[in-house]
Formats: C-alpha cells, structure tokens, sequence
C-alpha cells in the first residue's frame, strides 16, 4: 500500500531561541508577576506552539518579531498571558478554608453587625472558588446569619472568566461538593447525554466576574470588603510582588476582616496588618 508522506507543521520542530525566550519571559514577568526562569522555556515553547497554530504564524522568531517589531504586544498581549497563566481549580478546593468561612468567619462578622457581607476571590481561574463562595454564602442567608452577599471574581485572563460566566462544569468537577448543596445550587442538562452541570442562576446572579491583573498600582474595590480568598496565585510571584501585591490587599481589607491564601503559601517576613487566626487564614487588624 502506498503510503502518503505527511508534513508535520514547521512549528512541531521549531525551537525557542535564548533570546526570544528572555524578551518573553521579561515581558510576562513586567506584566503578570508570573516568575519566568529558564526552567519554563520548554513549558513556555508548548503553551505558544498552540497559539501559533491559531494564529497562522509559522515560527517563534516570525511570532516575536510581530510581539516586539511589529506592534503586535497590544492586541496580542491577552492571548499570550492566557498561554502562560496556570488555571487549575476545584470546588471546595482547600476544603478547611470554607469551613474557617462558614463557622469562624461568617459568625464573627454578623456578631460585629455585617448583614450584607461582600467577599472577593482574587485569582478565581473558571469560577469554582467564587461559586463555592456562593454556595456557602447562600446557606447562611437561608440560617439567617446574613441577610446577604455578593462575591467579587476577578481574574487575568480573558479564556477564564468567559469559561467562569457560563457557569457550566464537567460533572466529574462537582464531585467534591457535598450532595445536600448539589441538589440546591447544580442544574442537571436537560440532555441526560450531556456530561455537564450548570451553577444555579440564583449564585450566578450573585457573583459579579471582571478582569483584573494583581501587579495593578491600584485595585479598583470601591467599598472595603469583609473576605478575600488569594489563594494559589501568589506562588507565582517572587518575593518582592508578593509583598506588594499582599499589602494592596490589606489595603482593601475592611478592619476585622479576613484574607485567605492558599496552603502552599505564606505571608511570613512582610509585616503586613493581619494576625493569623488559622493555618493560612488572616484577620485585618
Ligand atoms: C492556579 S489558579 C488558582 C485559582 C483559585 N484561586 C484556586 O485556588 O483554585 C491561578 C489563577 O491566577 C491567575 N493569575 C495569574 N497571574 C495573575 C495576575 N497578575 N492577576 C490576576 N490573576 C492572575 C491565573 O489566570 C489563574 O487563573
């Protein structure tokens, strides 16, 4: 039998050159915090060959010189951030912190008198830490502990928070969240064949998405909030924007409220306004 020879696209074979790896990698760090060593190149190669591919540009060099010759940066500067930015996830992920937030948290608040509880997640990726917010939050209006709440969910990459507004999950995804609160707040398809679910429309309406990058000067939070989840973000930062970024955050912080991070990280050594009063869980001082 003949046999076709097939061509693989150049890009498969094409490498990044040292050069154009470090005018990238200086340019995501400037603009995201993300770290970027020379460990990331092959990582940084794989994310960028499937965005050449949807571009249509045939070569790292071809893609750089448009980047940094061309002006290429201010339309393309989304699509590269959403290639490098890492979005894993869970519902109830670091399941502790939602119990920290339902028995310590919540109460504390209402007893100092919040009834309209505003909460931020500050790195939300596809949406299950802020509808796991919502899930929690929605039970304690139904206990009566809050009269109500409203979750800020922000991100910066674009692919995230579109996939975060649609609200739709595989099912395997809602596995961790436990079954009373499953049948509240997860619609099953209509389609049984559809291996999906979708958040109920009563928590989407109380969860408000945005773009937002943390190197920002300055975060647009008009109002203090009462909780801030930053959770598995900041290990992505070096030092120095972890501290920066961290005081910001204090800065939103309404006095007596709380900052949550995630379990791999710490806020040791930056002499920030918070005490802790759990493994990885602050309170405003
Ligand atoms: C690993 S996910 C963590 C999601 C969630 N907080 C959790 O713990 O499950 C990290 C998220 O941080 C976002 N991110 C990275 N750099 C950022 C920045 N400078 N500003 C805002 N978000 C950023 C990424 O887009 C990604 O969605």
């Amino acid at each position: 039998m003949h046999k076709h020879k097939i061509n693989p696209p150049q890009t498969a074979f094409d490498h990044l050159e040292l050069r154009e790896f470090q005018m990238l990698a200086s340019y995501i760090s400037e603009y995201s915090g993300i770290k970027m060593p020379p460990t990331k190149k092959t990582m940084l190669e794989g994310r960028l060959r499937r965005r050449l591919r949807a571009t249509g540009i045939a070569t790292f060099a071809e893609y750089c010189r448009y980047l940094f010759d061309e002006d290429g940066l201010e339309s393309e500067a989304i699509f590269l951030i959403d290639a490098v930015t890492t979005n894993k996830t869970d519902f109830f992920r670091e399941a502790n912190h939602f119990d920290v937030l339902k028995n310590v948290i919540v109460p504390d608040l209402a007893e100092g008198g919040v009834a309209d509880l505003r909460i931020w997640s500050a790195a939300c990726s596809t949406g299950a830490e802020p509808y796991t917010m919502a899930m929690v939050l929605e039970e304690a209006v139904e206990e009566r502990q809050l009269r109500s709440y409203s979750v800020l969910a922000t991100d910066l990459s674009t692919d995230v928070l579109a996939s975060a507004r649609k609200g739709i999950y595989p099912t395997s995804m809602l596995k961790p969240v436990p079954a009373p609160l499953r049948r509240k707040y997860v619609l099953e398809p209509k389609d049984p064949e559809m291996d999906c679910m979708r958040i109920h429309p009563r928590l989407r309406s109380r969860v408000g998405f945005a773009r937002m990058n943390l190197m920002d000067e300055a975060y647009p939070v008009e109002e203090a909030v009462h909780v801030i989840f930053c959770r598995n973000v900041l290990i992505y930062f070096d030092k120095p924007t972890q501290a920066k970024v961290l005081s910001r955050l204090c800065d939103c912080l309404a006095t007596g409220g709380y900052l949550t991070i995630g379990h791999s990280e710490t806020i040791s050594g930056f002499g920030l306004p918070l005490r802790m009063i759990s493994n990885t869980v602050f309170q405003r001082l």
